[in-house]
């Protein structure tokens, strides 16, 4: 059984899901998908978005009652992907995940930023930073990465990259990265019911064919479960 940590889920918040609807049916594919927590991380600071933090949280009550009313067995939390901006300092502790002080953070793919200070930072102010799919940040080497995660964030990859339904990105790279042991965890960063779906079952599946297993109980077990736990 699986969480989720990254998902876009929350309905007409951001790009991901456009109604409650259309989440219950992205819910029930990761129910299908072996996934009993979730967390909904709408897009923050981002150009796609299109709520504020009160309507976040009046979206997650409906939902979590729509669930309850369908009985779906599926855990949801509230976080966010919070896109780092220089020029903005929000109240980074309405992101976290739940209570937690886990923060998921994504940086540009364009534009190099100073990551590895970033998280310094974050983590003087108390917040375990997970860095939103890694892998798309082209600027950044694997020493870049192994320098990030030594500062203290956890690295997040997606499934559609180590499926190869990421053009941007070379699955080959990312199962590298894995072996080298740069991951920590890994999230669908759904979006929809099509290229971009939740399909964590789908990952571990494929994944085993190529890493050892070892390896996916503590990115795919373990690791979340320290997440989950300190949420709960
Ligand atoms: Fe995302």
């Amino acid at each position: 059984m699986f969480v989720d940590l990254h998902t876009h889920i929350l309905y007409n918040v951001d790009d991901g899901s456009k109604d409650l609807d259309f989440s219950l049916k992205m819910l029930e594919k990761q129910v299908e998908e072996g996934v009993y927590h979730v967390v909904l991380t709408p897009h923050v600071q981002s150009k796609v978005q299109k709520a504020t933090r009160k309507e976040h949280i009046a979206r997650l009550e409906e939902l979590k009652n729509a669930v309850k009313e369908k009985g779906l067995p599926i855990h949801l939390t509230l976080g966010a992907e919070v896109q780092y901006r220089s020029h903005l300092t929000p109240d980074y502790k309405d992101y976290t995940f739940g209570n937690s002080n886990y923060l998921l953070v994504e940086f540009s793919t364009k534009e190099e930023q100073p990551i590895e200070e970033i998280v310094y930072d974050l983590s003087r102010m108390g917040f375990k930073v997970i860095i939103a799919h890694i892998e798309r940040y082209a600027y950044l080497s694997l020493s870049d990465m192994e320098m990030i995660r030594r500062t203290g964030a956890l690295i997040q990859v997606n499934t559609t990259s180590i499926l190869g339904l990421d053009k941007a990105v070379k699955a080959k790279h990312v199962i590298k990265m894995i072996k080298l042991g740069l991951v920590d965890l890994i999230s669908s960063d759904c979006h929809n019911l099509e290229a971009r779906c939740p399909n964590m079952m789908t990952c571990y599946t494929f994944l085993k064919k190529h890493v050892e297993e070892d390896v996916l109980i503590k990115i795919f077990n373990e690791n979340p479960k320290q997440i989950i736990d300190a949420i709960s």
